[in-house]
């Protein structure tokens, strides 16, 4: 495995953490078994539809080659998982958008994810400057954010294009059978793409819903499916892997109700928003779970820091370290003597190991875990790893992971409210 697992900082012993193993490895068994519902992710890099890879490889040729701009319309699993990646590995507009174009990628933006008019205004506005294509994804296709979105971009893209031509830059991602989106979507002949049935939303970045986009940007799916296998393969799962699931467990036992999730490079902040989603909606049931944050730094330790250092320590700290960002920057001179002549990764690395070293003198659990660099392979074990993870501390808890009835309860709050207007 090439992500690194440090859990010596949470100060558990390995006779501790060993004294899991025959939960998680039962743990593991479960997911592998191939009967529990929605497991359709454990082996899915290994067994990936060629022609299925096909297709996404030429739909997103013909993607790049029809668009400046594309469109994703999604929320919660129908869209994080592809923003963390595009985000991280493409590049971002810190207000608006991610994915910076260039002569050969579409820049990428993502709609669908709010109720703001504001947004979706420049959205409208980017279909009337730039030629756009729109890609939508929700594996229900009643999902009111998405379903807004598309409304009113599509009435929007057919002013612009005409309907035959608008339809042939709309693909959607959906489910195979059933629902309005899938109606339409034969209808009207876009080229679509299915959300496999037994792989839910959080768990489903590595079926088309997060690979069309991520493709369209330019990112190498191929390389970040092997990454995903690599990790789903690699004899880890017998020990460093496996032992931060039961760390994550044996600490939220000893009463840590948090994980933060901590970074150095901006990079990871959608990153870390997708692993919310996937810790918060898998484990947050029966009135359990260890509750998600994330905190980017060194930002954040100006707001924070005194907070971690010194306030209620409920929560333990995880921290993603890329050992090599893919830039650096020498200070000058004039940044004085401290600093003159370093680089700016040497001293992002200082601020960590300084941070790690503060916080273990204030007993804080923590946990490192290293990425060697950000692309797509390591992207894949990213991914792959922290699924695995979620879903065996979830069965540690005696929580189901795959499913989230508290969600539904708001949605029908609210479709009362729309009814009543
Ligand atoms: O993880 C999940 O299941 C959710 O976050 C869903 O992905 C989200 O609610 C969107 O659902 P849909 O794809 O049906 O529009």
């Amino acid at each position: 495995m090439d992500l690194k697992i440090d859990l010596t900082r949470t100060k558990l012993s390995k006779e501790q953490l060993k004294g899991y193993s025959p939960d998680t490895e039962n743990a593991l068994e479960k997911l592998w078994s191939g009967k529990e519902d929605f497991t359709g992710w454990v082996k899915l890099p290994m067994q990936i539809d060629p022609d299925e890879l096909e297709k996404l490889l030429n739909t997103a040729m013909i993607i790049q080659d029809q668009c400046d701009e594309l469109i994703v319309i999604g929320i919660g699993g129908s869209y994080l998982g592809a923003r963390a990646a595009i985000h991280a590995l493409v590049g971002f507009d810190e207000v608006y958008g991610t994915g910076i174009a260039s002569s050969r990628y579409p820049s990428v933006k993502f709609a669908g994810n709010t109720m703001s008019a504001v947004y979706l205004k420049k959205l409208l506005k980017d279909i009337q400057t730039k030629e756009v294509s729109v890609c939508v994804i929700s594996k229900s296709g009643t999902t009111i954010e998405p379903s807004i979105a598309f409304a009113v971009l599509k009435e929007a893209m057919i002013n612009k294009y005409g309907k035959e031509k608008a339809c042939k830059r709309i693909y959607a991602i959906t489910d195979a059978k059933e629902g309005i989106l899938r109606e339409e979507a034969e209808r009207e002949g876009y080229v679509t793409f299915k959300v496999p049935d037994d792989i839910g939303g959080r768990y489903s970045v590595l079926t088309p819903v997060g690979l069309l986009p991520m493709a369209a940007a330019g990112i190498d799916i191929k390389s970040m499916l092997a990454g995903a296998e690599a990790m789903a393969t690699s004899t880890a799962w017998d020990f460093d892997a496996a032992d931060y699931a039961a760390a994550r467990y044996a600490l939220y036992q000893s009463g840590k109700a948090i994980e933060i999730v901590e970074y150095y490079e901006p990079q990871l902040e959608f990153f870390a928003e997708w692993l919310k989603q996937l810790f918060g909606e898998s484990e947050g049931k029966d009135g359990k779970g260890l509750y998600p944050d994330a905190l980017r730094f060194s930002s954040d330790l100006h707001s924070m820091g005194q907070f971690l250092q010194q306030g209620h320590q409920i929560f333990f700290e995880t921290v993603l370290n890329v050992e090599k960002p893919s830039k650096d920057i020498i200070i000058p001179d004039s940044a004085g003597e401290l600093l003159a002549g370093k680089s700016m990764n040497q001293i992002n690395k200082a601020a960590m190991e300084g941070v790690m070293a503060a916080h273990e003198a204030a007993g804080i659990p923590m946990v490192r875990i290293d990425i060697p660099e950000l692309n797509a392979f390591y992207f894949g074990q990213m991914i792959y790893f922290f699924e695995t993870t979620c879903a065996i501390t979830s069965y540690l808890m005696g929580v189901n992971p795959f499913n989230q009835p508290g969600v539904e309860q708001y949605k029908q709050e609210m479709k009362q409210k729309l009814m009543a207007l």
